[in-house]
């Protein structure tokens, strides 16, 4: 069976002094839950998550990372620097950085060869505007977007986890209700099922946008509802917690 996964993302946000009592509140509270717990941490503070979660069940990762093995890429991170700090995780092709950052789906694909390449389990995103929505192109966009991955990484799939975050719902209040969330997810899973049937049964799809513990339960209920990627909620404890909290069967 596939274990929930609730992955914090805390975009750029945070400073030696929050993250030190974020990071020991979620460390302390992540025994009770059965759910695999992941924070996503800006990139200064790899060291200190590292440091601050060494020997716990809570793992780590980064949101972002270079396509590229090393060189002249000022500004980059690569694969290799977040191994240096033991990063299981990094979210790749998350809609702020394809729509601020102008990356591609093609860019997403070559990131997610190159860190699984260096042994880190690639959050891969994917989600619709609101423009998109109405237009009733959700599905096709979606699925323009994973395959540029699927096929660079076919022989790898098992090893990935996908994250549906309608751009709609980030950061907004509105969420996907767990049935449309769940239409979302089963096209995922069968598309994912067309490039590899054995792996479409064990790679997690997360939903993100606007996952709260007072919406968790639902959407966590659903059949292909994996887990969630948590943005606002996951920097404070006590919400993200309680999302973890939500998954407990
Ligand atoms: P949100 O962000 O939970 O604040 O909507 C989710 C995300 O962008 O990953």
């Amino acid at each position: 069976m596939r274990r929930t996964l609730i992955a914090g993302n805390w975009k750029m946000n945070g400073d030696l002094v929050t993250n030190a009592a974020l990071l020991q509140a979620v460390r302390a509270g992540a025994q009770a839950h059965s759910a695999e717990l992941v924070v996503c941490v800006p990139a200064p503070y790899l060291a200190q998550t590292q440091a601050a979660l060494e020997s716990s069940s809570v793992a780590w990762g980064a949101q972002d990372m270079s396509a590229h093995e090393a060189g002249a890429y000022t500004g980059e991170v690569a694969g290799r620097m977040l191994k240096d700090f033991a990063c299981r995780y990094v979210i790749l092709g998350h809609s702020e950085r394809r729509s601020m950052h102008g990356e591609s789906s093609a860019d997403v694909a070559k990131k997610t060869k190159q860190a699984l390449a260096h042994g880190l389990t690639p959050i891969v995103c994917v989600g619709e505007t609101l423009a998109e929505r109405e237009a009733g192109s959700t599905s096709h966009v979606v699925q323009e977007q994973l395959q540029p991955v699927l096929s660079e990484v076919l022989d790898q799939l098992k090893h990935i986890v996908i994250a549906y975050e309608p751009v709609w719902a980030i950061g907004t209040g509105k969420t996907a209700t767990p049935e449309m969330a769940q239409e979302v997810h089963a096209l995922i899973r069968q598309q994912l099922a067309a490039a590899d049937s054995a792996a479409a049964n064990v790679v997690r799809i997360l939903y993100g946008g606007s996952m709260k513990p007072d919406n968790a339960v639902d959407l966590l209920a659903m059949p292909d509802i994996d887990g969630g990627l948590i943005g606002g909620a996951a920097l404070k404890a006590a919400d993200f917690l309680a999302i973890a909290q939500a998954s407990q069967p």
